[in-house]
């Protein structure tokens, strides 16, 4: 206590706050949230209306540029994407040389920091031509990147973007071929996979966001602290969780579907296990995700023609926790992953793939924060302190 004190009076006031729970390390114009009422608006608009009403590039472009796109923005935002979807030779080659068994997770990371050394000369981040290009090519190929690391993952041939499609629609393409037979099927999924980037765009000083912000404030470039916010987003507390749910569904479909003897096991804090998909750092009463998540899951899983079963054991397990005085006491309730990774596993993709879908979605909102802060003049390299506990002085020879 007495070298902290001492800590504590050279450094000024100093303030222990694990977890950065009540510390703001910016200003931001970017992404309002209160916790209390569940509201979460990008750039002062509602989710609920983008959900409704927007694309995820229209809000793509929101998030970065401060403003919703008028038309011909829109147009000449998303050719400038499509042009730039293709990966130089050498980049493929790097991913098909990546271990084909590694988590899909590890390796976007990887990939992605990469890009610096593939476009160096757009690294500078004192230089905003630099800055608009990194934007525009990590925007452009991220989803060329993740659908290539699925394709090598699932021993099938990569598939090149085709520019005549529209982002998200060629995504779920180059992911799965495009023949799942059924048109209809393939719009319902490209929309819902709209929907879900759009929900996962951006959510302020989140643990991947901050770590873009920490790592950028070093002057690093856009590249490096987007691929350390992908490692971020890999923690299962964090990004990892959707995966996480499925699992534990999973395991609840092993114990025959006995909801309750679950719930038990996670209320005994021993057992140290989560109610995954349930709790929230900022969101105390709900989600406002998820309900337009839970709602989406419904509309794909309906129709299907047997029930799906994960989802009908979500249903319910959500039903007994938020009956139960453990979770409401605590204010625990679904947040944003209970019922994405449900959704996901409908539309095909492995649950190492969830993440990554997040990622896709969290691009935008790490790239808006990155350029705030480059422009902040209050910004300065993130440095926490610390409350030293450990030993005094000792002495080496005793
Ligand atoms: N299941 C069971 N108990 C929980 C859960 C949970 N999912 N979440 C919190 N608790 C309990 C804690 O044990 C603690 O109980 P106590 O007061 O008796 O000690 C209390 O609720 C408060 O929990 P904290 O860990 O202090 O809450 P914190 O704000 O630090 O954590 C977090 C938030 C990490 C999201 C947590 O709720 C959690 O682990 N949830 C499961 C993982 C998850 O779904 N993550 C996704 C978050 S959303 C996202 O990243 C997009």
């Amino acid at each position: 206590a007495f070298e902290a004190k001492t800590l504590l009076s050279r450094a000024g006031m100093v303030t222990l706050d694990p977890g950065f729970a009540n510390t703001a390390a910016c200003q931001s114009k970017i992404t309002y949230i209160d916790g209390e009422a569940g509201i979460l608006r990008y750039r002062g608009y509602p989710i609920q209306e983008l959900a409704a009403g927007s694309s995820f590039l229209e809000v793509a472009y929101l998030l970065i540029h401060g403003e919703l796109p008028g038309p011909g923005e829109l147009k000449e935002f998303t050719e400038q994407l499509r042009a730039n979807a293709a990966l130089p030779v050498e980049m493929r080659a790097m991913i098909d040389a990546l271990p084909r068994d590694g988590h899909p997770m590890i390796l976007l990371g990887a990939a992605v920091n990469t890009m610096a050394a593939f476009y160096a000369d757009t690294t500078d981040p004192d230089d905003s031509d630099q800055v608009d290009r990194a934007t525009m090519l990590l925007l452009a190929q991220l989803p060329t990147v993740a659908a290539r690391i699925y394709r090598n993952s699932a021993g099938e041939q990569p598939l090149e973007p085709d520019h005549s499609l529209g982002y998200v629609e060629d995504f779920v393409r180059m992911t799965f071929g495009g023949d799942s037979g059924s048109r209809e099927l393939d719009e319902l999924y490209a929309k819902a996979m709209d929907l879900l980037l759009i929900l996962h765009a951006d959510h302020e000083q989140n643990c991947s966001t901050a770590t873009v912000r920490v790592v950028g404030s070093s002057q690093a470039s856009l590249y490096g602290s987007v691929s350390a916010g992908i490692n971020a987003l890999f923690g299962p507390l964090h990004g990892g969780a959707n995966q996480a749910v499925l699992e534990m569904l999973e395991e609840i479909r092993g114990l025959g579907g006995d909801v309750d003897s679950f719930l038990a096991k996670v209320k005994d804090k021993e057992s140290g296990t989560r109610l995954m998909g349930f709790g929230h750092r900022v969101y105390k009463n709900f989600d406002p995700r998820s309900k337009e998540i839970k709602e989406l899951a419904a509309q794909i899983l309906h129709r299907q023609e047997q029930p799906d079963e994960l989802f009908e054991l979500a249903l319910r397990l959500e039903g007994r926790a938020l009956a139960d005085s453990y979770f409401t006491d605590r204010k625990l309730y679904p947040n944003v992953d209970f019922y994405s990774g449900v959704i996901y596993r409908a539309m095909g993709f492995p649950t190492s793939m969830f993440t990554v879908l997040f990622a896709l979605g969290r691009l935008p909102g790490w790239i808006a924060h990155w350029r705030e802060q480059r422009l902040d003049p209050a910004a300065r390299i993130a440095r926490p302190r610390q409350l030293y506990v450990g030993p005094a002085q000792r002495s080496y020879n005793g």
